[in-house]
């Protein structure tokens, strides 16, 4: 029988039991317990920067709204009418209303409804009682969050040192480059597990090993995220192969932070990527990744080999994922066993998700 709790100490652990990556009743008890609890990255703040600038996103089958009021304050709300369900909005733009598609209600940029057309007549109705659903939102580095239970503490209680680690990357004056989603065939943990650990990396990502120092590839688990870091190698190395960082300081490094349960912020000196990784079912996961860069490498010929690097990764990550994800549904394999040295970030993960979820 799999264990119920994941062995606090990674020597004696198993890893968590395979039905938990294809379970339907196990993705619905997610939803609840991880996903509407927790602080969810929705996109960063060039989406809604100006008073009437909007985006949808869809959170678990929830549709939600994003907008930017007359009075500069960022909003969330549920997409969803108040009349009968239609949507107030869609795509991102700059609106200075939002007028429901299905029949006309109009809502204001702070919620409230408007408009009712035709609807005279209809007693027992204050328009007041029917403006749009709210959702809390925050921002944080740039990024714009929602909760969807609305009891999660504030946003920063959540993030624990992630702060103090991130904020010393330039991602704050950095501009959106680029946006690419991955429509991938496995669990959403499966693709989390996969980046939680280097272990791989030699074996699945040659290009990448070439330009990392594997043995220096350090895993730091955090209560509320995992930070891995590994120096950049410059060329004082001594060998010729060229590499993307000539002139690397000793204090060189890049750091990939995963913050539970399902989003990623990849920061090296001259890019960062975010990672949203949506479960869309059991079995299906779309990764969203968002590219920015300081604003003079915009369309240079270096921020376009960071990006095309990034996507072979990307693809050589998504194979794999897509390999175990079949393989876990094998009657000859329930659970397995953790490498001390490599796959400490994967044993914190289960942890996280064992105390939230328990068996
Ligand atoms: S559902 Fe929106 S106006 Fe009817
Ligand atoms: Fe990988």
């Amino acid at each position: 029988m799999p264990k119920l709790q994941i062995d606090l100490d990674i020597a004696h652990a198993s890893t968590l039991p395979a039905h938990l990556y294809y379970s339907q009743e196990e993705y619905d008890r997610e939803k609840k317990a991880l996903f509407a609890a927790s602080w969810q990255l929705v996109g960063h703040v060039h989406l809604a920067a100006r008073p009437g600038d909007y985006f949808t996103f869809d959170l678990l089958g929830e549709s939600l709204l994003i907008a930017r009021g007359d009075d500069s304050v960022l909003r969330g709300f549920y997409n969803v009418c108040r009349h009968r369900a239609g949507k107030p909005a869609t795509g991102c733009g700059n609106r200075k209303l939002f007028r429901c598609g299905y029949h006309g209600w109009t809502y204001r940029l702070d919620g409230a409804l408007l408009v009712t057309p035709e609807f005279e007549g209809v007693e027992d109705f204050e328009r007041a009682d029917f403006g749009l659903t709210p959702v809390r939102v925050e921002e944080w580095f740039n990024l714009i969050f929602v909760n969807l239970d609305g009891e999660a503490p504030p946003l920063r209680e959540t993030l624990g040192q992630l702060p103090a680690q991130a904020e010393r990357f330039d991602f704050r004056n950095m501009k959106f480059s680029e946006r690419r989603t991955y429509d991938m065939n496995c669990n959403w943990k499966t693709y989390v597990d996969n980046y939680l650990e280097g272990y791989h990396v030699p074996s699945i990502h040659p290009g990448l090993n070439r330009e990392i120092d594997y043995n220096a590839y350090t895993v730091e688990p955090h209560a509320e995220y995992v930070r891995q870091w590994t120096p950049i190698r410059g060329s004082q190395t001594g060998d010729a192969t060229p590499r993307r960082y000539e002139r690397a300081a000793a204090d060189l490094t890049a750091d990939y932070f995963w913050i539970f349960p399902n989003w990623m912020l990849n920061c090296y000196p001259d890019n960062v990527s975010v990672n949203i990784i949506l479960p869309l079912s059991p079995e299906r996961t779309l990764a969203i990744f968002e590219w920015y860069l300081p604003e003079k490498s915009l369309g240079s010929e270096t921020a376009e080999k960071a990006k095309a690097f990034s996507d072979e990764i990307q693809m050589e990550d998504v194979r794999i994922c897509e390999i175990v994800q079949k393989n876990l549904h094998s009657s000859s394999y329930q659970s397995g066993r953790y490498s001390v040295k490599q796959e400490k970030g994967l044993h914190a993960f289960h942890q996280m998700y064992r105390e939230l979820l328990p068996g």
